[in-house]
């Protein structure tokens, strides 16, 4: 039966890549992307999709209340995926009110939205309608050099962007506790791939390097993180809406961590094999850590492998080089983001046609 995604912040990385992934594996859905276009959003990601008639394209900001409830009466909506947030920690370190107003009142406008139009009584919704919240792994906080995030870890955000991540969950995790609402959420580890924009690390190295420009690593770079390949974590959130347990949290990682100095050599060496040996480690900078930086996460995902089959396909060794050729392939895409001519995408594609 035909089923209708509204997928939030799907302009960005991880929700156009999850856009791309949906369309090709299910037929017979509608998908409602619904995205404010900050910085962060790039059509230009969608292009391969954007006349395909199971999509359908909304400029509007998640904090707008009214708009929210517009979209829940002009499409039958039976998935919320909530994408949309201010997702770079740095900036989160700079400009926390932001973080507040997207991730937290954003993802209570959607919970509102879904539960007045989702209500069919008491404590009871439409049949089959689930909302799904992508949080992250940073809302456990930080590890030392032994052990796990597990879904019982407790929270303990360091940086606002966490602390507002962390907030959402719990108003979450409340609708589902006080008003029953068919929830889950979903914590996963860093995301890399295809459509990142480059001020996160993996995309901003492998530019800064085919502009023979300085590699910044902040602090020693002995911080680890627990990579998983974008696509991976589409498939998860994917399988979470179709079989997922109802209230639960499930933890997605790639079994992948690395120190970030480690990360930084191997794109410079692969991209010196594939472009110009004389790129190499003279570029890397040292430079001033992040306030409050988290050292170490890693995610144990054994909930998800043992209730839903879930293991990420995509290794380390594999995916780096699959991101980097992408990359490499289009440099175009690079170039738009990089001048600030994506930005005018939508005017030239949508506005007038
Ligand atoms: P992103 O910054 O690339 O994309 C965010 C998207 O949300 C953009 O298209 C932006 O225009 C949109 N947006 C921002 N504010 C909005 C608003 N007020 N209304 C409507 N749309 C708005 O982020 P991403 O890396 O793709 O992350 C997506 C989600 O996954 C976020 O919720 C993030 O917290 C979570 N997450 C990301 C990672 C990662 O490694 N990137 C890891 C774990 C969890
Ligand atoms: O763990 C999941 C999180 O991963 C997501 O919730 C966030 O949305 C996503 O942005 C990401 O957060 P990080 O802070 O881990 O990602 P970032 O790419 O900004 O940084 C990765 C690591 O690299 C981190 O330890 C900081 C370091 N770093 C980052 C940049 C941009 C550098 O050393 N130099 C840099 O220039």
């Amino acid at each position: 039966m035909s089923k209708t995604y509204l997928v939030t912040g799907g302009a960005g990385f991880i929700g156009s890549n999850f856009i791309h992934y949906i369309l090709e594996r299910h037929q017979d859905i509608l998908v409602v992307n619904v995205d404010k276009l900050t910085y962060a959003g790039n059509l230009e990601n969608l292009k391969a999709v954007m006349d395909d008639e199971r999509y359908a394209f909304i400029q509007a900001d998640v904090c707008d209340r009214e708009a929210m409830v517009r979209l829940f009466e002009q499409y039958h909506i039976d998935y919320v995926v909530n994408f949309a947030a201010e997702s770079h920690v740095d900036r989160s370190i700079t400009d926390p009110g932001v973080f507040v107003s997207t991730n937290v009142m954003g993802t209570l406008n959607l919970l509102d939205a879904a539960k007045s139009s989702w209500k069919t009584g008491e404590d009871s919704y439409r049949e089959g309608v689930r909302f799904l919240q992508v949080s992250t792994d940073e809302v456990y906080g930080s590890l030392g050099p032994e052990g796990f995030f597990t879904e019982t870890t407790p929270l303990d955000p360091h940086s606002p962007y966490s602390a507002s991540k962390a907030s959402a969950d719990l108003l979450v995790k409340a609708y589902g506790d006080t008003y029953r609402m068919p929830v889950n959420i979903t914590r996963c580890s860093n995301n890399y791939g295809p459509y990142q924009f480059p001020e996160k690390l993996i995309p901003l190295m492998i530019n800064n390097c085919l502009n023979r420009q300085g590699l910044p690593v902040y602090g020693d770079g002995m911080q680890v993180r627990d990579w998983l390949y974008v696509e991976d974590h589409c498939k998860a959130i994917d399988l979470v809406i179709q079989r997922g347990t109802l209230g639960e949290v499930y933890n997605i990682g790639g079994h992948n961590e690395k120190p970030n100095i480690e990360i930084v050599k191997s794109i410079i060496s692969y991209v010196a094999e594939k472009v110009d040996p004389s790129i190499d480690e003279r570029l890397i900078r040292h430079v001033s850590d992040r306030k409050g930086h988290d050292r170490r996460y890693g995610i144990d995902p054994t909930k998800i492998r043992e209730a839903l089959g879930w293991e990420p396909e995509t290794m380390f060794a594999e995916g780096i080089r699959k991101t980097i050729d992408w990359y490499l392939e289009n440099r175009q895409w690079m170039e738009h983001v990089t001048s600030g001519s994506y930005q005018q995408y939508y005017r030239a594609m949508y506005v007038g046609r």
